[in-house]
């Protein structure tokens, strides 16, 4: 008998149906969602793992998200700020280690010395390497202007989640001010995208009040905004924060990982050239799922190369793996050349084909 996602997978074009479709599959049609989602990435962007060395510069957030273990208000938390020849010294190591990318992680900070010193580390950083080290930026929502100033100091890639494309949902899960709006987020995305970044966003899935519908909206959000990256994870409760009481209704763990995988698959099959992230997130619930992530269409993996005494202090959510894991030793015990059929981008950018077509066509 023919597979009933068979014929949703062999479709061109997929509307909501097919998403829900997808989302809402039998347990048995779900290897078949994967294997088309990895021979889908291998036919438009390569069997090509990229590297992004994860530096997590600066727990202090000036913002509340609900969900978010370095909240402000959580006075739980030691607050630290690497300093900057701690940040490049992680940059050389990932370049000395032949990661070809870095990505630069903080809460939300809009003060003008935090503004000012980020433009100078992506300088020198971008000195120190001949320009060979490509930047993401993931440091919220921030002005026009800056986006500018820390575009033409040399980063190029920013990932901004819109953590929740249901504007209903957004409000559930965020404090209700000025400082935690909707719109503003669309907005902080739009400028990005227009100042030039290959613009990444995502979603928490798991989420308390997430239904199958707000997940079908999420993907339709990133297909229509038109995303070059996509970094996703399961919501996972953190015990210091107004969500971190594990409600009733929501999820097992299980549960927000396997369809984490499936959003990870349909993303894929839908928006087929974008970089989509193995998260951290999935290996805090299982140790090979950043593997399991990749078996299933993404494409990028983000080690981290935070100094490991500062990592207890970027809990967003609890189990969040804090060992260290990548040195001269054991870049190859990342281990991601041994999943059949994919090999690891070494000293490369590893940009996606996605943002070049877009470029073209403005
Ligand atoms: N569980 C999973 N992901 C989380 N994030 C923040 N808090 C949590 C949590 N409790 C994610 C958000 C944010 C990114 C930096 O971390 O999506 O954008
Ligand atoms: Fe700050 Fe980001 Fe956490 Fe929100 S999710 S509290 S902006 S670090």
């Amino acid at each position: 008998m023919a597979s009933v996602i068979g014929s949703v997978l062999d479709k061109r074009e997929h509307d909501r149906s097919d998403i829900l479709a997808m989302l809402q599959c039998s347990e048995e049609d779900v290897p078949l969602l994967y294997r088309r989602a990895a021979a889908v990435r291998d036919r438009y962007i390569g069997n090509t793992i990229f590297l992004r060395g994860l530096i997590e510069y600066s727990n202090m957030c000036g913002k509340n998200c609900l969900y978010c273990g370095i909240r402000r208000q959580n006075d739980k938390v030691v607050r630290y700020t690497l300093t900057n020849d701690e940040v490049i010294e992680a940059a050389l190591t990932a370049h000395r280690l032949k990661l070809g990318s870095i990505a630069i992680q903080a809460g939300e900070n809009w003060s003008k010395s935090f503004i000012d010193n980020m433009e100078e580390l992506i300088r020198t950083i971008r000195k120190l390497t001949d320009g060979q080290l490509g930047i993401t930026l993931s440091l919220g929502e921030q002005s026009r202007e800056t986006y500018q100033r820390w575009f033409e100091a040399g980063a190029h890639r920013y990932l901004l989640r819109i953590e929740a494309a249901s504007e209903a949902l957004y409000r559930k899960v965020h404090p209700d001010d000025a400082m935690h709006r909707y719109e503003r987020r669309i907005e902080c995305l739009r400028m990005i995208q227009e100042t030039g970044y290959q613009t990444g966003t995502g979603v928490m899935i798991g989420l308390p009040f997430q239904t199958m519908s707000h997940l079908a909206d999420d993907v339709i959000f990133m297909r229509d905004f038109d995303i070059d990256m996509c970094g996703m994870g399961p919501f996972i409760e953190h015990s210091d924060t107004p969500l971190g009481v594990n409600g009733a209704d929501n999820l097992f763990m299980k549960e927000r990982f396997n369809l984490t995988l499936r959003m990870i698959a349909i993303i894929r099959i839908i928006m087929k050239d974008i970089n989509i992230v193995a998260s951290t997130a999935m290996q805090a619930i299982d140790p090979t799922g950043r593997e399991k992530a990749i078996a299933c269409g993404a494409n990028v993996v983000m080690p981290n190369l935070t100094p490991t005494k500062y990592r207890p202090g970027y809990k967003l959510y609890e189990g969040k793996p804090a060992f260290s894991e990548i040195n001269e030793q054991n870049i190859s015990g990342l281990k991601l050349s041994l999943i059949p059929g994919t090999t690891l981008g070494l000293g490369v950018w590893g940009d996606t084909p996605h943002y070049s077509r877009r470029m073209a066509r403005i």
